[in-house]
């Protein structure tokens, strides 16, 4: 992919997190996701290229902007997919608590499993770990691995799970292995990209979450060679169709890989409320701060870039 069009898409998930971030804790969670995805379109079409959105806002009828088959760009310039959550957390925003962020994934062509909104049970680990997990083990067996794969004690690891209610008797086996969990109410694709760092308290991530989230989690731990492994969990009939009608099951355990394919993939995101991952959008009297992140899988190289916006007042 382009180098320059790499650097491009953070401008783009800067100016959708700002636009995010203006409705932190006004208990509208509609407002905060739409003024994201306006942001977000509108900078696309600002860019010299081609891109069709494969996964978004879902479909044209459901989400009138950014939906699955949208066609993005100038309409000049390189064609590529698009992955997108312009709020992810939408909830951590309207309702003022923790990591939420502006998330772009862009491949080449058929780069991305054109996967259903729906649900997936997902497990993710860094580097050191990647080989030694299996969704179908035990969970016990899962951390102890880990552990040893990181050098730890069980007692020392720990676990992101969403808070839900589906997640109980998860949450108690965690715990009955040793390991602590650490309860997130929202945000797990943030959660899943934590545990490929060591600079943190997250080493693992497991749990029911949405399907999209895997897909644009799973781009991110693809590049920095740690594994998330996933498998559909439709929670209704209705969800279930919808996983046979992509050509989909409930059977398959789809990798890192399988969900992002090939190196010609990037990842950015910027923060919209301090999380895990990167800190939010900090408005300061004379200037707003934003912190993002981008990921190439082509070099493997993880930039991370603090702005601060009009800071010479130009704009003023
Ligand atoms: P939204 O941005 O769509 O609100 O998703 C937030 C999120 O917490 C995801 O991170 C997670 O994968 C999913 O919701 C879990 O779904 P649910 O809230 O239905 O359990």
């Amino acid at each position: 992919m382009d180098r320059n069009l790499a650097l491009e898409f953070v401008r783009v998930t800067e100016a959708a997190a700002i636009a995010a971030a203006e409705w932190i804790g006004r208990g509208e969670a509609k407002k905060a996701d739409g003024a994201a995805v306006n942001e977000m379109r509108s900078r696309f079409n600002q860019m010299d290229f081609r891109g069709t959105v494969v996964i978004g806002e879902g479909s044209k009828d459901e989400a009138p902007e950014l939906y699955n088959g949208e066609q993005v760009g100038k309409g000049n310039g390189p064609e590529m997919d698009l992955a997108v959550d312009p709020l992810e957390a939408t909830d951590s925003v309207a309702f003022g608590r923790y990591n939420a962020i502006s998330v772009i994934v862009a491949g080449s062509r058929n780069s991305m499993l054109n996967a259903p909104d729906t649900y997936m049970e997902k497990i993710a680990v860094g580097k050191e770990a990647a080989s030694v997990i299996d969704l179908d083990a035990p969970v016990a067996d899962n951390i102890k691995k880990t552990a040893k794969a990181l050098g730890k004690d069980t007692r020392e690891i720990t676990v992101v799970v969403l808070d839900r209610p589906r997640h109980e008797e998860l949450i108690n086996q965690i715990r009955a292995a040793n390991a602590r969990v650490r309860l997130i109410t929202d945000g797990d694709v943030a959660a899943a990209i934590s545990a490929c760092f060591n600079d943190n308290e997250i080493d693992m991530l497991m749990g029911i979450g949405g399907s999209t989230e895997g897909v644009l989690a799973a781009t991110a731990i693809s590049i920095m060679g740690g594994e998330l492994l996933g498998r559909f969990k439709p929670p209704n009939e209705k969800h279930a169709t919808k996983v046979s009608e992509f050509g989909l099951d409930t059977k398959t355990i789809y990798r890192a890989g399988d969900l992002a394919k090939g190196r010609q993939l990037t990842f950015t995101a910027t923060g919209v409320i301090d999380g895990p991952l990167l800190g939010g959008v900090a408005f300061h009297k004379n200037c707003i701060v934003t912190h993002s992140m981008v990921l190439r899988g082509i070099s493997g190289t993880l930039r991370y870039i603090e702005a601060h916006h009009d800071i010479f007042g130009i704009k003023k």
